[in-house]
């Protein structure tokens, strides 16, 4: 049986691709968003839009109506868990039968990020689950970092020599849509019916290597400038980024320039068949961005 999917997150980097595949297949999927009029006109017509906030428990009853597998992801902006169990609460009530959940590497250990708590709290729903935990997204490249490479020639992000395992949205969208569109086992004990998986790139790059393959592909030296802490923050707020928005970059920094970023998994090919998406190929395909 065809099961119904819940996107959300729909208009971000991997729910928009997840929808997009969905919609290739002629898969039945609902785009759960905040602004539907807007979001319809992009998706087309194969795609439904439903309203959905977080924080607006008034829109959860129809977009999880008839739901049997919900793809979720925790807005950035939202860090208080308690601002989303409700959502939750709510998917379990109307019957959602799976949850894939986007969350991030290591939340199974590290307690202060909220993925970590979300995890557990999907746990204690009983409802079977898949939890991709994804190293660092190569998009953020074209997203946040889009204008510091395209109009300054740099890389400007505190990581030093570290390494990280960037991964492409588009192999994570890929690995949801393999478990959305799969039969899952009700006869499975609920011990063995939550799946995580650590997905990452095929290599772990330091930021002067990510900026020779810049300067490669796209035909233009792009240098990695590696600037100290506080100068960072005061130029990315310089640029309109939320304080609290670049104090969590100055973590995820950190964290590479630790070499805490660095970890490297099968998963993807494992699970996709084929070697992930490599950043080569990344910025050759997105090399407009930074024209
Ligand atoms: N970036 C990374 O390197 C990385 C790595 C591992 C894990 N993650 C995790 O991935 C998630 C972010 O995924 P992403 O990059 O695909 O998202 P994104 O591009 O940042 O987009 C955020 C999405 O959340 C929606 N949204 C915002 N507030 C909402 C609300 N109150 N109710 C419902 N929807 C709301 C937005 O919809 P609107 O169009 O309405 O604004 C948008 O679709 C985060 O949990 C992050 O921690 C990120």
């Amino acid at each position: 049986m065809i099961a119904n999917i819940l996107v959300t997150g729909a208009t971000g980097n991997v729910g928009t691709e997840v929808v997009r595949l969905l919609s290739d297949l002629d898969y039945p999927v609902i785009a759960a968003v905040r602004n539907p009029i807007e979001s319809q006109k992009s998706f087309g017509s194969n795609v439904r839009c439903v309203p959905f906030d977080f924080t607006n428990s008034d829109t959860f009853a129809d977009a999880f109506a008839g739901i049997n597998k919900l793809f979720l992801m925790r807005p950035p902006a939202i860090s208080d868990i308690d601002r989303i169990t409700p959502a939750l609460n709510a998917a379990k009530r109307s019957g959602v039968e799976e949850i894939i959940f986007l969350s991030i590497i290591g939340a199974n250990k590290n307690i202060i990020v909220p993925h970590y708590a979300i995890e557990r709290a999907i746990e204690q729903l009983n409802i079977p689950a898949v939890f991709l935990r994804c190293s660092f997204f190569m998009q953020n490249l074209n997203t946040t970092h889009r204008e510091d490479i395209r109009l300054r020639d740099r890389l400007f992000m505190p990581a030093g020599n570290g390494k990280t395992s960037f991964i492409d949205v588009r192999d994570i969208a890929a690995i949801a849509v393999k478990f959305l569109t799969e039969e899952h086992h009700q006869s499975q004990e609920l011990s063995e019916i939550n799946r995580a998986y650590d997905l990452t790139g095929a290599v772990a790059l330091t930021y002067s290597e990510v900026a020779t393959i810049f300067t490669n592909v796209i035909g233009r030296p792009i240098h990695y400038t590696n600037p100290p802490i506080p100068i960072f923050i005061w130029q990315m707020v310089q640029q309109g980024f939320p304080l609290q928005f670049v104090l969590v970059m100055v973590g995820i920094y950190t964290t590479a320039r630790l070499g805490f970023a660095d970890l490297v998994t099968s998963d993807v090919q494992q699970l996709l068949g084929c070697s992930p998406i490599s950043i080569d190929r990344y910025v050759e395909d997105y090399r407009e961005c930074w024209l």
